[in-house]
């Protein structure tokens, strides 16, 4: 241990030294005085101090708080020749470690460095388990910050598949009010769409309240107030219970906060998500704030991208429409086929009891089924006779030109079905994969018999067109070999209400 003395008696000071080099402790400075004792604080740390309690210049008392304002876990022992009782408790509880009364022998000193010792070293265990207790809690904190921040990641990650996995517009909406309602302890969440230049919000989907609610189907009162929730602030506004009446014509009965949630397009808002809150006078916690803000971003990204990939799908079926509109336009006898081809097999499919997803499907792809004409040539197709079987073998290509023009189009296997089996015939003889009966898809099915049906009402340049009586019983001597039989019974049907010449218009 490196030693402190302050003793101004040179004798008794130079005695202790002796004594406590023969114990084996050789750093040792002395001081006379009380002033002596603070320069060799400052000058250097000591591991132990001896302090008389009577100095020339101050009181050892004086000089032990001063050493332990310096440095409180120095052991302090005080020496004097007549310690009374009352001096002694004052020492004490003033952080003397001992007591040395003089005269001193080596024993004596040797006795109050073992209790020092053993002082420091409980001194040392105390902190080392203070530190120990510290780092535990710290280590405690740490991971309930990471369990914390795994378990919001985790949500993150939900939401972000969850849209990732949205293929339609008509999911989008839904799915987001229900990812909402999830987060956090709301009641109610309600997405309004904000058409442009209206100051009314259309309620589009809904959690934990009914569509007929009036207040679920508009915002309105206020232009302002709706144009100030969707600018939002920073990410959201709240609105407190009495705000409430300021924004719904027809306000909800509640006494909840509402937080509005401005959903933008670069910038631009196009929607307004409302959530309804439990606790009326609850602000959102900041992970709250965070979820929902990632919720709002991601939806709206995905909206957009919907909106680019929609738009982008449409241009294309417009191209494609154009170009059979070009190809039906070559020839005087075809034009307007395929219009008349998906109107017929749309009527018929209502009949038939098809679902609105195949009714649209035939709508799509209906127009398209001759798609793949525009890999013949001209001469072949608008040939003025009958084709040579080498010509009909060419023609007989198209539908599955047709298939591979709109494979990478996002159409469904349902659509793309329709344009390359529109040839196949129901005992199996058609073209091109020669499927019989149910083995061809339904639509297929459907649009076999419409196709035909328009081609024998329409002239051809080396032959009239056929009546519509004519064509009826061409339907019905081929119902069963060529064509489903009851397909063609719908289609007679079809033909009957739309009349001798129906919506045609050639
Ligand atoms: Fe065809």
């Amino acid at each position: 241990m490196k030693i402190l003395i302050v003793e101004d008696d040179t004798m008794l000071g130079e005695l202790l030294q002796e004594c406590l080099q023969r114990l084996g402790h050789e750093r040792v400075r002395a001081c006379l005085s009380g002033r002596e004792a603070m320069i060799a604080f400052n000058e250097e740390a000591f591991d132990c101090a001896f302090v008389d309690l009577r100095l020339p210049d101050t009181d050892g008392l004086q000089l032990l708080t001063a050493i332990k304002d310096q440095d409180h876990g120095l052991p302090v022992v005080m020496m004097s020749g007549f310690p009374t009782m009352d001096y002694t408790i004052m020492a004490m509880r003033q952080g003397a470690s001992d007591f040395l009364t003089k005269p001193f022998t080596l024993q004596d000193v040797a006795l109050t460095l073992q209790r020092i010792t053993k002082e420091r070293q409980l001194l040392e265990q105390n902190i080392s388990l203070r530190l120990e207790v510290q780092a535990r809690k710290e280590l405690e904190h740490v991971n309930q910050k990471l369990a914390s921040t795994v378990s919001e990641q985790t949500r993150l990650f939900h939401i972000s598949r969850e849209i990732d996995e949205i293929r339609s517009s008509e999911d989008l909406y839904p799915r987001i009010v229900q990812l909402a309602s999830s987060l956090q302890s709301v009641e109610k969440v309600v997405f309004y769409l904000a058409p442009r230049d209206s100051g009314s919000l259309v309620g589009m989907a809904g959690c934990g309240c009914l569509p007929e609610e009036p207040w679920f189907q508009k915002i309105a009162v206020n232009e302002d107030r709706v144009r100030q929730l969707l600018a939002g602030g920073e990410t959201h506004v709240l609105v407190a219970p009495e705000e409430i009446r300021q924004i719904f014509e027809n306000p909800p009965p509640t006494d909840q906060t509402l937080s509005c949630w401005p959903m933008r397009i670069r910038g631009e808002p196009f929607g307004l998500l409302v959530a309804f809150h439990r606790n009326c006078s609850r602000a959102l916690s900041a992970e709250e704030t965070r979820l929902f803000d990632f919720l709002i971003k991601k939806s709206s990204l995905a909206v957009e991208n919907m909106a680019l990939y929609e738009s982008l799908i449409s241009n294309f079926y417009g191209i494609l429409r154009s170009l059979v509109n070009a190809l039906e336009a070559k020839d005087l006898y075809t034009g307007k086929h395929s219009e008349r081809v998906t109107l017929y097999a749309i009527r018929a499919a209502e009949i038939l009891g098809c679902s609105s997803a195949q009714l649209e499907s035939l709508r799509t792809a209906g127009y398209l089924h001759d798609i793949g004409k525009i890999g013949i040539q001209d001469r072949i197709l608008t040939k003025p006779g009958p084709l040579t079987a080498e010509e009909y073998e060419i023609v007989k290509k198209h539908p599955v030109i047709g298939d591979s023009i709109v494979s990478e189009l996002g159409l469904s296997p349902e659509e793309r079905s329709i344009i390359r089996h529109h040839h196949e015939r129901w005992d199996g003889a058609g073209y091109p994969d020669g499927l019989s009966s149910t083995q061809i898809p339904m639509l297929a099915r459907i649009v076999s018999v419409a196709d035909a049906f328009d081609a024998m009402t329409s002239k051809r340049a080396y032959r009239q067109a056929m009546s519509t009586d004519e064509s009826v019983a061409e339907l019905l001597k081929n119902r069963g070999r060529q064509f489903e039989p009851d397909i063609v019974d719908a289609f007679v049907d079809v033909v009957k209400k739309m009349g001798r010449d129906g919506d045609k218009s050639k």
